[in-house]
C-alpha cells in the first residue's frame, strides 16, 4: 500500500509503498482508509513531541479518520496507539474505537471535524457539570477546535458565548459561527488580558486553547471583576499553543470559586469518547456545525505540510486519490 511515512522526527512525512499492518486479535480488523485529518496532534505525533509520543520509528501518522470496513460498513474510528496510524491506504481499525457512519454522509467532512469539534464537545459533555444557560469564554476561538468550540458551546444550550483570539478577519467570522461578543487578544498581552476581564468576567466556563502567558494573566482580571466570586468559573484547559505551562496566582484560587482542571486523551477514557460519538457526528453529518478544511489527495503529503497553513482550516488527507 502507499503511506506517508516518518522515517525520522526531523523530516517531513514521505509518500512511500510500505508493507499493510497486520490486524492481530479478534477486535482488529483491516480497513480502506477514506479521509484522515491532519490534526495539530498529528503534527506533534508526527515530530515526536506529543505526551504519548514513543521513539519507535519508521511511523505513519494519523490517529483517527473515516474507514470502510471488508464488508462495505463506513465508519469514523480512532486509532489504536501503535506505530501505523491513518496516513495510508489501509490501516487497522480497533472495532471498539469505531462507530458506524450513516450511508451518503461526507467521509472528508467527519474526518476533518471529529477531532477538533471533540475536545470541547467531550469536555462540556465529560469533564464538567455544563448546564444550558451557562456563559462560555472561548480562548483560542481563531483556531479551528477554537471555531467548533463556539458552535458547540451554542449547540449544547449556552445563553453566551465570547470568543477571544488574535486574528480579526476570523474574529469578525465568528458572529456566523455564534458568538456573541468576540475580545481581540493582539498587542499587548496586559492590555488583552483587561479586556478579557472587560468582557467575560461574568462566564461560567473557559474553554481554553492557549495556555502560557494569555491564560495566565487573564485568571485575576476576569476574577476580580466578578460580581460574586463564590458562584464557580470552571477553567478547562485543551490545547497549549502558547505555551506548555502557566503560573497560576494562588489568590485565585482561594479568593473566588475557581475550578481548574483540563480535558483530553487520558482524563476521559476511550469508553468516555466513543460514547460521545454518535450525537457529534450527527450533529456534523446534519450540517449544525460548519467545518473550515481543505483537501489533498495522500500523495501531495509532503508539499501540504511544508506550505504555509491556512490557520483554523482543517487538512484532510485522501489516501485513495494520487
Ligand atoms: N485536548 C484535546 O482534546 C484537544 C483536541 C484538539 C486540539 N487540542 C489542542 O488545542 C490546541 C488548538 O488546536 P487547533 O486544532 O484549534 O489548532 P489551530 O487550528 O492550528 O489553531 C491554533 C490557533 O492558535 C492561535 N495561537 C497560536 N499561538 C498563539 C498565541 N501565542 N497566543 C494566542 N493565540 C495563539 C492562532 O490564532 P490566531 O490566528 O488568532 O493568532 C491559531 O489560529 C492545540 O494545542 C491542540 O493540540 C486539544
Amino acid at each position: 500500500m502507499y503511506a506517508a511515512v516518518v522515517r525520522s522526527f526531523h523530516t517531513t512525512p514521505k509518500y512511500e509503498v510500505f508493507d499493510d499492518p497486520q490486524p492481530s486479535g479478534k477486535n482488529e480488523i483491516l480497513a480502506d482508509v477514506l479521509a484522515a485529518g491532519l490534526h495539530t496532534r498529528v503534527r506533534s505525533q508526527a515530530n515526536g513531541s506529543h505526551y504519548t509520543s514513543t521513539d519507535e520509528l519508521p511511523l505513519i501518522p494519523g490517529i483517527d479518520g473515516v474507514g470502510r470496513l471488508p464488508d462495505g460498513q463506513l465508519v469514523y474510528f480512532v486509532a489504536p496507539d501503535t506505530s501505523f496510524g491513518t496516513f495510508a491506504e489501509k490501516t487497522v481499525i480497533d472495532l471498539r474505537r469505531s462507530v458506524p457512519l450513516p450511508e451518503g454522509v461526507d467521509p472528508v467532512l467527519i474526518a476533518a471535524a471529529m477531532n477538533p469539534a471533540m475536545s470541547s464537545w467531550v469536555a462540556l459533555q465529560r469533564r464538567i457539570d455544563f448546564q444550558p444557560g451557562h456563559k462560555v469564554l472561548v480562548l483560542g476561538a481563531t483556531g479551528n477546535s477554537g471555531q467548533m468550540a463556539v458552535q458547540i458551546a451554542k449547540l449544547l444550550g449556552a445563553s453566551k458565548v465570547i470568543g477571544a483570539g488574535r486574528d480579526q478577519e476570523r474574529l469578525n467570522s465568528l458572529a456566523a459561527l455564534g458568538a456573541d461578543t468576540v475580545v481581540s487578544l493582539a498587542g499587548d498581552p496586559e492590555e488583552a488580558a483587561e479586556r478579557l476581564g472587560e468582557a467575560a468576567s461574568e462566564v461560567d466556563i473557559v474553554i481554553d486553547y492557549l495556555w502560557g502567558k494569555p491564560a495566565e494573566l487573564a485568571m485575576l482580571p476576569m476574577l476580580t471583576k466578578r460580581t460574586d466570586r463564590s458562584r464557580a468559573l470552571t477553567w478547562i484547559q485543551i490545547g497549549s499553543v502558547a505555551g506548555p505551562t502557566a503560573a497560576v496566582p494562588s489568590v485565585a484560587l482561594r479568593s473566588a470559586n475557581f475550578q481548574l482542571l483540563g480535558s483530553g486523551q487520558g482524563s476521559v477514557s476511550t469508553a468516555g469518547y466513543v460514547a460521545e460519538f454518535p450525537a457529534l457526528i450527527d450533529a456534523i453529518a446534519t450540517g449544525k456545525l460548519t467545518v473550515n478544511l481543505a483537501s489533498f489527495p495522500l500523495s501531495k503529503v509532503e508539499d501540504v505540510w511544508n506550505a504555509p497553513s491556512n490557520l483554523g482550516q482543517r487538512v484532510v488527507f485522501i489516501p485513495t486519490f494520487r
